[in-house]
C-alpha cells in the first residue's frame, strides 16, 4: 500500500474558511442542545458564571496548544505527537483523542438523528394538535422504535460525504455556507422568544446568579461542558490546526473561534428560556428540554409551525458541523497512520461508528457511559495532557515562533499564555476533575 504523500496534504484555503471550520466544530448540539439542559440542571445564572471562567481562564490556553500542536506537525493529532515528541510516548495522548472521537461520535450523531425525526415531524406538522403529555410520549415512543437507528445512518452517511471530499472541497465549503446561516436562524428564534409575554423570567432565569447553587459537581459540570463546548481535549482542533496555513494568527483564531462558541451558547439559552419560562415549564427537564419542552411550546406559540422548522433545521446543521471535525479526526489518523486512502478511512471510521452507535441508540445505559466517559473525563484528561506537554514538555521558543508566526507580529498573550499553560490550567483541570470524581 502506497504510503501517505505529506508534500500533497490538503489544508484550509482562507481565513474565514478556517473560523468557520473551527466554530463549525465547536458550535453544536454541545450549545443548543446540552448547554441549556446543564444550564438548568445546575441553577442558571451562577453555572453560567462559572463556565465562562473557564472558558477564558482554561479553554482558550488548550484551544491555543491544540493550534500550536497540529500547525507545527501538520499531521493528524498521533501523527503530531510522534513528530514533536519522536520516541516519547506523548503519542498515546493522540491516540485517546482518537478513541475518545469514536465514543463522541456514537452517541452524539444519534442526538444528531432525533434532530433529522423533529425536522422531519416538524415538516409534516406532526406535533398539531398534541398535549404536552403526548408529545412528552411521542419521545419516548421514537425512541423506542427502529427510526432513531434509520436517522442515525442518514446523519453518518452525510458526514462521511462531506468528510470523503477533503478539507477544502468538503469541510471549508459546507461550513462556509452553514456557519451563516446557522447564526441567522438562532437569531430569529431569539428575537421571537424575547417577545414572548413573560419571556423576563427566563432571562432572570439565565443571568441572575445565585451562588448558593454552586456545588462541586456543578463545577465538574461547567468544566466538562466548557470542554465539550469547544471541541478541545480529544484533537480535533490539533486536526483543523493541522490545515491551517502558516500565515495565519493561532491566537487571534483562538479567540475568535471562542468568542463566537459563547456568544452562539448564550443566545441559544436567550431563544430557549425566555419561551420556557413563558410558557410555565419547568428548565430542568435533562435532554428532553430540546425535544420535549420546545416542541410543547412551539405547539402552543403563534408562528410556531414556522419556527420549529427553523429550529431544526438549526440543529441538524450546527450538528453536521461538528460531526464532520470529530470524524475527520479518525479519518486523518488512519489515512496517515495506517496508510489507507481517504475514501477507505471515511468508510472504515463511518462503519465502526455506526456499530457503536447503533449500541448507543438501542440502549440508554451505553448512551450515558459514552456520554460521561468522553465529555466528562477523557476531555480533561486530554486537555491536562495537551497543556502539560506544551507548558512543560515542548520547547518554548518553538511555541513562540508558532504562535508569532517566526516572529513575524508580537504576540502581546504569549507570557499570559505560557503562565496559563505551565500553571494555572493544569493545576484547575486536575483539582476539579479529582474534585468532582470524589477522589479527595
Ligand atoms: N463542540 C461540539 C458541540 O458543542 C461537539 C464536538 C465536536 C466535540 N468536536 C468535538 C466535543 C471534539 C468534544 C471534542 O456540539
Amino acid at each position: 500500500m502506497a504510503k501517505f504523500d505529506f508534500s500533497k496534504r490538503d489544508g484550509f484555503g482562507s481565513k474565514f474558511g478556517v473560523i468557520a471550520a473551527a466554530a463549525g466544530s465547536a458550535i453544536g448540539l454541545g450549545n443548543i442542545w446540552r448547554f441549556p439542559y446543564v444550564v438548568g440542571e445546575n441553577g442558571g445564572g451562577a453555572f453560567l458564571l462559572v463556565y465562562l471562567f473557564f472558558v477564558i481562564s482554561i479553554g482558550i490556553p488548550v484551544m491555543m496548544s491544540e493550534f500550536v500542536i497540529g500547525r507545527s506537525a501538520q499531521r493528524n493529532p498521533v501523527g503530531s505527537f510522534k513528530k514533536l515528541a519522536p520516541g516519547k510516548p506523548w503519542y498515546l495522548v493522540g491516540l485517546m483523542g482518537v478513541g475518545a472521537a469514536f465514543m463522541i461520535l456514537a452517541f452524539y450523531t444519534v442526538v444528531a438523528g432525533w434532530t433529522l425525526e423533529y425536522l422531519y415531524q416538524s415538516v409534516f406538522n406532526g406535533f398539531h394538535g398534541k398535549s404536552p403529555e403526548q408529545i412528552g410520549n411521542m419521545f419516548d415512543n421514537f425512541r423506542g422504535s427502529f427510526r432513531p437507528i434509520i436517522w442515525f445512518l442518514i446523519f453518518m452517511v452525510f458526514t462521511a460525504g462531506i468528510v470523503m471530499a477533503g478539507i477544502k472541497n468538503g469541510i471549508e465549503k459546507f461550513t462556509k455556507i452553514l456557519m451563516p446561516v446557522l447564526f441567522l436562524i438562532l437569531i430569529i428564534i431569539s428575537v421571537r422568544s424575547l417577545t414572548l409575554p413573560g419571556a423576563g423570567e427566563g432571562m432572570k432565569f439565565l443571568f441572575k446568579p445565585d451562588f448558593s447553587k454552586i456545588t462541586p459537581k456543578v463545577i465538574l459540570e461547567a468544566l466538562g461542558q466548557a470542554f465539550f463546548s469547544l471541541s478541545i481535549g480529544m484533537g480535533t482542533l490539533i486536526t483543523y490546526g493541522s490545515y491551517i496555513s502558516k500565515k495565519q494568527n493561532l491566537t487571534s483564531t483562538a479567540f475568535n473561534v471562542t468568542m463566537a462558541d459563547t456568544i452562539i451558547a448564550i443566545i441559544a439559552g436567550i431563544a430557549i428560556f425566555p419561551a420556557v419560562f413563558a410558557f410555565g415549564i419547568p428548565p430542568a427537564s435533562e435532554e428532553g428540554l430540546v425535544f420535549i419542552t420546545l416542541p410543547v411550546i412551539f405547539e402552543q406559540m403563534p408562528g410556531g409551525y414556522f419556527f420549529s422548522l427553523l429550529f431544526f433545521v438549526l440543529l441538524s446543521v450546527a450538528a453536521l458541523t461538528s460531526t464532520i471535525s470529530v470524524l475527520e479526526v479518525i479519518v486523518a489518523y488512519m489515512s496517515e497512520e495506517l496508510n489507507i486512502t481517504r475514501k477507505q478511512a471515511t468508510i472504515l471510521g463511518t462503519v465502526t461508528v455506526a456499530v457503536l452507535g447503533a449500541f448507543a441508540s438501542n440502549s440508554s445505559a451505553v448512551f450515558s457511559v459514552l456520554n460521561f466517559t468522553s465529555a466528562t473525563v477523557l476531555l480533561p484528561l486530554g486537555g491536562l495532557l495537551i497543556v502539560v506537554f506544551i507548558g512543560w514538555f515542548y520547547n518554548k521558543r518553538k511555541v513562540e515562533a508558532e504562535l508569532t508566526n517566526e516572529g513575524e507580529f508580537n504576540s502581546w498573550f504569549f507570557k499570559p499564555f505560557i503562565l496559563l499553560v505551565k500553571y494555572l490550567a493544569p493545576i484547575a483541570i486536575a483539582a476539579v476533575f479529582l474534585y468532582g470524581l470524589g477522589i479527595f
